[in-house]
């Protein structure tokens, strides 16, 4: 019988990217472009995956590869007697926080690709996007209800087990949702007017780059890339170990913020060319779009795949989320893999409720002044994630050390990585990153 509890060669890099690639290349990073100055955005962007994200890939490649185990286990095997196990804590309990919103938007993906596959954008049955938007986002029922279909596509994925589960949907689901987005790109470029988006969004202005877009990239750049919650410690572990980190690392990097360029593509042509606010923030996608999808020649079609590509995406990631508290639930308690399941499942429905909740239903569910999935969102992605990926950078290059990490890159001497390439990252996770984000977060306090 086959194995599984691990990836192929083939199904580590799938998984990855499926991780990588989610909402926040086709929601989140188009309106952070449109509100940070365009292209001077995006080669900030650039930057910061190769000079932070990659380093921090690594890291966590690193202590998954050599621990086989889940983030809680993998410190305690590489730092067997110490407190480190707890940065491990704190990446299950972020993945947690993170996916009780992830779900919620996950939900209107899947609201949105219904509603688009009864034609309800096509102008044909003049639609009433403000009360369609209302409807799925502000009201009671209709998005719990959809954030509990969107958990129950997650959990029969999962069911499946890690590779019959995971990489196999990943397999498939991953080329689609890539030519699915290529398709739409290569529509919106061809629209008249498209022009204007494509410079809007390669054209580098500079004076909109202020410390709050260094913090906006810097954010995205962890968020895009799954970083700083076990989530690529999880996924590594179930790689072989003679699995090579520096290939799976790069085509990850790249095929992600591929996939966020691609995006972008899509969506500002589109945005310009029937003359909608690129900067309408986090309301663009669900929206903004769906405004344009009525206008464009083919629009209901185009319409059904962009939200095809948007749940696909969605689901991808979900699964990566859901599987480090599954990882932990498992090894560190030895639970079985469906009782596990179905405790996560429940918990998410329930906090997942209340972000949906506060986005209109019960106006007063607020956490400091911000709605309460609006407060998931910023304590996972700002708070828990930077922390995760400081203490994670700290601890291959303040504890595990130099040679543990040439070993893992090298497999041990059999792989033919440079020695710059080695020193180089060793230096970056080493000093760099961790100087890097600590200036951030003091400055953006
Ligand atoms: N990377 C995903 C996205 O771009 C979100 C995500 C999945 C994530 N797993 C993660 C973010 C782990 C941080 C950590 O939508």
């Amino acid at each position: 019988m086959k194995d599984n509890s691990k990836f192929s060669s083939f199904g580590v890099i799938v998984a990855m990217a499926g991780s990588a690639v989610g909402l926040g290349n086709i929601w989140r990073f188009p309106y952070l472009v449109g509100e940070n100055g365009g292209a001077a955005f995006i080669l900030i962007y650039l930057a910061i995956v190769l000079l932070i994200s990659l380093p921090i890939f690594l890291s966590e490649f690193v202590i998954g590869k050599r621990s086989q185990s889940n983030p809680v286990g993998a410190f305690r095997k590489l730092a067997p007697g110490s407190k480190w196990h707890w940065v491990g804590i704190l990446g299950v309990a972020a993945a947690f926080v993170l996916m009780s919103f992830y779900c919620v938007v996950g939900g209107w993906s899947t609201n949105y690709l219904v509603r688009s596959l009864g034609f309800q954008f096509s102008s044909a049955n003049s639609p009433d996007f403000a009360g369609i938007f209302s409807n799925c986002v502000e009201t009671t029922w209709p998005p719990i209800i959809y954030m509990v279909i969107f958990m129950i596509m997650t959990a029969v994925i999962l069911l499946g087990g890690v590779k019959s589960g995971i990489e196999k949907f990943c397999k498939v689901m991953m080329p689609t949702l890539f030519f699915l987005v290529l398709f739409i790109a290569i529509y919106a470029m061809c629209l008249p007017g498209a022009g204007e988006g494509i410079r809007y969004l390669f054209r580098p202005d500079f004076s909109k780059i202020t410390g709050n877009t260094l913090i906006a990239a810097l954010g995205q750049a962890f968020f895009s890339l799954s970083l700083g919650m076990g989530c690529m410690v999880t996924y590594a572990s179930y790689a072989s170990p003679d699995e090579n980190a520096t290939r799976c690392s790069v085509i990850t990097a790249i095929s992600d913020t591929s996939f966020a360029i691609i995006a972008g593509c899509a969506v500002m042509p589109a945005v310009f060319a029937f003359g909608g606010n690129p900067e309408s923030g986090p309301g663009l996608v669900f929206l903004t779009l769906p405004q344009i999808f009525e206008k464009m020649p083919l629009g209901s079609i185009v319409a059904i795949l962009f939200f095809l590509a948007l749940l696909l995406a969605a689901l991808t990631s979900a699964i990566s989320l859901v599987e480090v508290m599954l990882a932990y639930l498992i090894q560190e308690f030895k639970m079985k893999r469906g009782v596990a399941l179905a405790l996560v499942f429940a918990l998410i429905c329930v906090v997942g409720s209340l972000c949906s909740l506060s986005q209109g239903a019960v106006p007063g569910l607020k956490v400091f002044g911000m709605d309460f999935l609006s407060f998931m969102d910023y304590t996972s992605a700002n708070i828990m994630m930077t922390i995760g990926a400081l203490l994670t950078v700290i601890f291959i290059g303040w504890k595990l050390g130099k040679g543990i990490f040439r070993e893992e890159l090298t497999n041990h001497g059999t792989l033919n990585i440079p020695e710059w390439f080695v020193n180089m990252e060793f230096f970056i996770i080493k000093y760099v990153v961790p100087v890097v984000i600590i200036l951030i977060m003091v400055a953006s306090l």
